[in-house]
């Protein structure tokens, strides 16, 4: 993994992510769950459509297996609304009574003058100006007291080269007769494309006559991308030695932000940005001795999924070995001045931050949530030193800069300890290692190794529910998981379907150090009993879900789960979005609101405050089998032949209007 790699080697990133076992996308590396669902699925067949089919994946008919009738919510439920059907088509389906419109689209115009899309002479330029790829976090920020308008925040995660230009992808036999889909030759403008398709999107959007439209004069539009945006570096780590570049001697600037995934919104109205899979952008190999090898090892560094350093010194760590250090930041945007510098929070640590969601104490400190999202890694919060005033903005534009991150330990009897990472206490120490407290932030998880952390079955959105003082936590699977290695926190092996926790902060102290902690729901289908999931008997053959991924808390204090890594082969399904009770009788029931395209998953669920529309994130549809440019496995949203599949934020609203769900 560290030896050097040939940038003409480099495999697309989704043929990477289909290989690689740290995304559980591809169920078929576990045999023995793969048998169990194909004995369920017995009826085989061939999706219709036009969809690429792997030459090595059987497919199944989701409209066999399917029969069920859409059914009102179950008794004592918390919702009311009337299921969608669970299955696999080429475009999205929401619930009867709901509308779902397409708002944002890749390569949407974004800021002032920014180009009309023209998907055949993409450019750099024209990229910066246009809405990204892979949308993934969407926050909302109302501009008027109708919440009719408002400012939409949004991530773009990462790129997929093979789906996004013309006449580059082949689809080649390796030796043992895999089929997989690679792009041999790159130039510097697609790298600098994809760059650009990175980062994040703020547009101003507004319902007018009725539908949500974006505003492309609106004044705080803006692209944040990873190749064009100046970023200031705050907190413990800003200045330090090993942040230290060629390109900035200062340790305290740096270009851009990586893999933002999901994110947060905070109590003063700026945006959270979650910089995860940082480690697939560097290729190379350090210098002999170098320091940073035991810190890059940890988080895999360099993986190689872009070729980003064949063009910028930045991204091959032989050239620029500290560029690492640099990136795995929560990153804080204030919306409403386009012309602000971000900044990378450092006091929240270094890590695969999934997300960041924030609350708002009864003391006035401010909590925020975040999973590190890999196998067998944690759970972190971080508390401000300062509180929060809501009279004040400006008094809480830096709070984020000093407190105490934890890390969580799931303890067996159901207590749970938030372990402060604190430099000088209990290992964190410069015996081992850590010489300040900027040394435990950069190396977050191996501070949290010594602290004895829980490793979890990758830790995805993290999210504090207000109302009631829980928090809710993603498990999305753990394939790796032996039976000799579970614990109670992650009681499956080869946990290919994830689960919920909810944690109970103590009195409803989100700044509590010792809580408690049950599992909601372990996930998957509750019809096969080798899968052990325990959605309520009241969930529907088209309520159960596996992978749950992103989530959110709407006004009522309801919980709404969208998923990464359902499709025919995995569970006969596509990602979606599903309502979970729990609370009462109803507890641990499960109902589908909204699914997506083939090859999809789903981001960014959120809410308007007055909970009358939701924004959801479809991201990387068409992704699926040997899908390229020319041969996607859907043609969503436009279902034109000379234009791509294109990843999209869809707007929902209830048909006459009144609260979703
Ligand atoms: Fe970007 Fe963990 O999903
Ligand atoms: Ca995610
Ligand atoms: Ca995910």
């Amino acid at each position: 993994m560290n030896d050097r790699i040939d940038p003409a080697e480099i495999k697309t990133p989704t043929a990477i992510r289909e290989e690689s076992e740290d995304v559980g996308r591809n169920p078929s590396a576990n045999p023995t769950m793969g048998d169990v669902i194909n004995r369920r699925f017995s009826r085989r067949g061939f999706l219709g459509g036009g969809l690429a089919v792997a030459a090595t994946g059987a497919t199944v008919s989701p409209a066999a297996l399917m029969s069920a009738r859409p059914a009102r919510a179950a008794a004592g439920s918390a919702f009311d609304f009337a299921e969608a059907t669970a299955g696999v088509d080429a475009t999205h389906h929401v619930a009867d009574g709901y509308d779902a419109e397409i708002l944002l689209r890749w390569g949407d115009p974004v800021t002032a003058g920014a180009p009309d899309f023209d998907p055949m002479n993409q450019s750099a330029d024209a990229q910066a100006r246009q809405f990204g790829y892979n949308n993934d976090y969407v926050g909302f920020v109302p501009l008027d007291e109708t919440a009719e308008r408002g400012l939409l925040l949004v991530n773009h995660e990462y790129t997929n080269p093979e789906l996004m230009f013309p006449g580059k992808a082949v689809v080649e036999t390796d030796a043992e007769g895999r089929q997989k889909v690679r792009i041999p030759e790159w130039t510097r403008e697609m790298a600098d494309i994809e760059m650009a398709a990175h980062g994040g999107s703020i547009v101003e959007i507004a319902r007018r006559d009725g539908r949500w439209q974006a505003v492309p004069e609106g004044g705080m539009n803006r692209r944040i991308t990873a190749n064009g945006t100046p970023m200031a570096i705050s907190g413990p780590a800003a200045g330090h030695e090993r942040l230290k570049t060629n390109a900035d001697p200062s340790g305290r600037r740096v270009i851009g932000t990586l893999n933002n995934c999901a994110g947060g919104v905070t109590p003063w109205g700026t945006y959270l940005m979650a910089e995860e899979n940082f480690h697939g952008y560097f290729t190379g190999a350090l210098p002999e001795g170098h320091r940073e090898a035991e810190n890059y090892a940890r988080v895999g560094v360099p993986a190689g999924w872009y070729n980003w350093g064949t063009f910028q010194d930045r991204f091959d760590i032989a050239r620029e070995p500290n560029e690492p250090n640099r990136f795995g930041w929560i990153v804080e945007v204030d919306p409403f001045d386009p012309t602000s510098t971000p900044k990378k929070r450092t006091a929240l640590g270094r890590f695969k931050h999934e997300g960041c969601e924030t609350v708002v104490n009864g003391d006035g400190r401010v909590v925020v949530y975040s999973g590190d999202d890999e196998r067998f890694d944690y759970v972190y919060k971080f508390v401000t030193a300062g509180t929060y005033d809501p009279d004040d903005r400006a008094a809480n534009m830096d709070l984020l800069d000093a407190g105490t991150l934890h890390v969580a330990r799931f303890n067996d009897d159901g207590s749970l300890d938030w372990l402060p990472l604190v430099h000088g206490e209990g290992p964190l120490t410069a015996e081992n290692g850590f010489a300040g407290q900027a040394d435990v932030v950069i190396e977050a998880r191996r501070a949290a190794d010594l602290l004895g952390a829980t490793k979890m079955d990758r830790p995805e959105d993290v999210e504090p529910n207000p109302k009631t003082g829980k928090v809710y936590v993603m498990l999305t699977n753990n394939t790796r998981r032996t039976a000799e290695d579970v614990d109670a926190a992650n009681p499956r092996a080869n946990n290919a379907f994830g689960h919920i926790i909810e944690i109970a902060e103590t009195g409803g102290d989100f700044a509590a150090t010792r809580s408690t902690w049950e599992i909601l729901l372990k996930c998957g289908d509750p019809a096969v009993a080798e899968v052990g999931a325990t959605f309520s008997a009241a969930t529907s053959e088209n309520g159960w879900f596996g992978m749950p991924d992103n989530c959110a808390i709407d006004a009522d204090g309801r919980l709404w789960v969208s998923t990464d890594g359902n499709s025919a082969t995995a569970t006969g399904r596509t990602d979606g979005l599903w309502a979970v009770d729990t609370e009462g009788a109803a507890r641990g029931t499960s109902q589908l609101f909204f699914r997506v395209p083939v090859g999809a998953e789903l981001c960014g669920p959120v809410f308007t405050p007055d909970s009358r529309t939701l924004f959801l994130a479809v991201q990387h549809p068409g992704d699926e089998g040997l899908a390229t440019f020319e041969n996607p496995a859907t043609r969503w949203p436009d279902f034109k032949d000379t234009m791509p599949v294109r990843p999209s934020v869809v707007v929902v609203t209830k048909q006459g209007g009144g609260k979703i769900g």
